[in-house]
């Protein structure tokens, strides 16, 4: 029997008599016609027939085709000399399909950048959430504040737990190579969505630029993982100028719709003792600091409004109650439903849940058959509200991760697991069936150097799951306690 091996699964495949022989010699593009039809609404969508005489990609957009294309090289690598003929109808069910690298905590090449990318423009995502600074180093060149490429993007050593290495480390994106990243993306219909994480996760920023803190300093560029509690006060207006001239020259550079400002982890002990955070908390009518967290946001939302841009912000940055609507939350580590709720009451969503999604834990805790059948439309979001979830995002953190090679293996196949569940209607997945479609696949993702984990490390049996685990989080437990 004829499997037909695309992933994400495609929606509506309907089969036709007849085949079609793979011509042994000459380019894809040489027996695949292509055209524009304006008929076919959704910009994403496309329709693909494979007739005896050849096949046909229509689409709406070039975007359309494009995905058209990506079904097309799936069903010739995994396809022995001939196609049955079938017609393929196919639109996703989210529009907002993400993956995130944390180039922060270990910094990676732009080669090595565009290979995951081609990877993930395969499984038809469509944005990369960049994030580009943290604690432990700021990978972006601001030429306004050019101690941020001096200072912050260089840490002493590194102590990740498990990863030590003494002297230096550093790594920033030149705003050449930060634009040839947007523009490879842009030719794969894959839209960067920066972060610059405030107002906590910025030690690296604070030891450029201590005035833009609390306490005055000094600080450090972090050197192990871990929350930390000094974050940029709220209560000095030139912290707000400061974000302003680095944002301005962000949106220079990257010309996304969404711009992403982080907000997690932010501990208030400094802004609690802070006399400017705690006048800026009397003169704005702010009951706690929850809330000067979303005034913090909130300037910042607004700022980037007024320029046409959306911004976007981990799930914590809800806790005062008071952020400003227009902004997309980013749900990783939801409290009593608060994602949900902001849902119900008309604000989006993207969905990254922490103990589904996050791919910089070990399959023995995060094994594949999690990650693939964790549905994304949030069950306390009503059916009305479900549009309000835009899409899913699989994030990977890499404070163990220092290689491209073993990137890949912590990412693939749980990535393309997400995409399928930001693309394919819920009634047509399946694990057992994405499992065989993605090794069938998995040569063209070899072709482009991305080598993911071998199938018996996908779903260990429970006393694997143990032993895996306890060996991943052993020789971190000093870390995690610290914290
Ligand atoms: C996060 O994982 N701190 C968003
Ligand atoms: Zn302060």
């Amino acid at each position: 029997m004829y499997r037909c091996n695309i992933v994400p699964r495609p929606n509506q495949i309907q089969p036709k008599e007849g085949i079609f022989a793979i011509p042994r010699e000459g380019r894809i593009e040489d027996f695949v016609t292509r055209t524009i039809d304006t008929r076919i609404s959704g910009a994403e969508s496309y329709r693909l027939n494979v007739c005896p005489e050849g096949i046909t990609i229509s689409a709406g957009t070039p975007r359309g085709l494009f995905y058209a294309m990506q079904s097309v090289r799936q069903l010739i690598a995994t396809s022995v000399g001939q196609i049955p003929c079938m017609c393929i109808c196919d639109e996703p069910t989210y529009p907002y399909r993400a993956f995130m690298i944390d180039c922060a905590r270990h910094f990676f090449s732009v080669a090595d950048l565009k290979k995951m990318i081609d990877a993930a423009a395969l499984f038809k995502m469509n944005v990369f959430h960049w994030h580009l600074t943290d604690d432990q180093g700021w990978r972006i060149e601001i030429k306004e504040h050019p101690r941020l490429t001096k200072i912050s993007s260089v840490r002493a050593s590194s102590d990740f737990g498990g990863i030590h290495a003494d002297g230096p480390y550093e790594g920033i994106y030149t705003q050449g190579q930060l634009r040839e990243i947007v523009d490879y993306c842009a030719e794969r219909y894959i839209e960067v969505v920066p972060e610059f994480d405030m107002p906590g996760h910025t030690s690296a920023v604070l030891a450029a630029y201590p005035a833009f803190s609390c306490t005055g300093g000094p600080f450090y560029v972090q050197t192990k993982q871990g929350i930390f509690q000094d974050i940029l006060c709220a209560g000095k207006e030139e912290t707000f100028h400061f974000l302003f001239d680095v944002l301005e020259e962000m949106l220079s550079i990257f010309p996304s719709r969404y711009i992403h400002i982080g907000g997690d982890e932010a501990p208030k002990v400094r802004w609690k003792a802070c006399l400017d955070c705690q006048a800026r908390m009397k003169a704005e009518g702010l009951p706690d600091e929850q809330a000067l967290q979303g005034y913090f946001m909130n300037r910042v939302i607004s700022w980037l409004r007024a320029r046409g841009r959306t911004a976007v912000v981990w799930n914590e940055s809800l806790r005062g109650g008071n952020l400003d609507p227009s902004a997309v939350v980013q749900m990783w580590m939801d409290k009593n439903g608060e994602c949900a709720h902001w849902a119900n009451g008309g604000g989006k969503v993207i969905v990254s849940d922490f103990y589904h999604y996050y791919c910089d834990y070990p399959y023995a805790m995060t094994p594949l058959w999690k990650t693939y059948r964790y549905r994304p439309a949030l069950k306390d979001v009503r059916p009305i509200y479900q549009k309000n979830i835009l899409g899913v995002e699989a994030p990977v953190w890499t404070e163990y991760i220092e290689t491209l090679a073993h990137m890949s293996e912590m990412c693939y196949p749980r990535f393309a697991a997400v995409a399928e569940a930001g693309w394919t209607r819920e009634e047509r997945r399946n694990a057992g069936s994405f499992e065989r479609r993605f090794q069938m696949v998995t040569p063209l993702l070899a072709a482009l150097g991305i080598h993911p984990a071998a199938p018996q490390l996908w779903n260990p049996h429970s006393f694997a799951r143990l032993k895996g685990t306890a060996q991943f989080f052993l020789p971190k437990l000093p870390f995690i306690i610290r914290n």
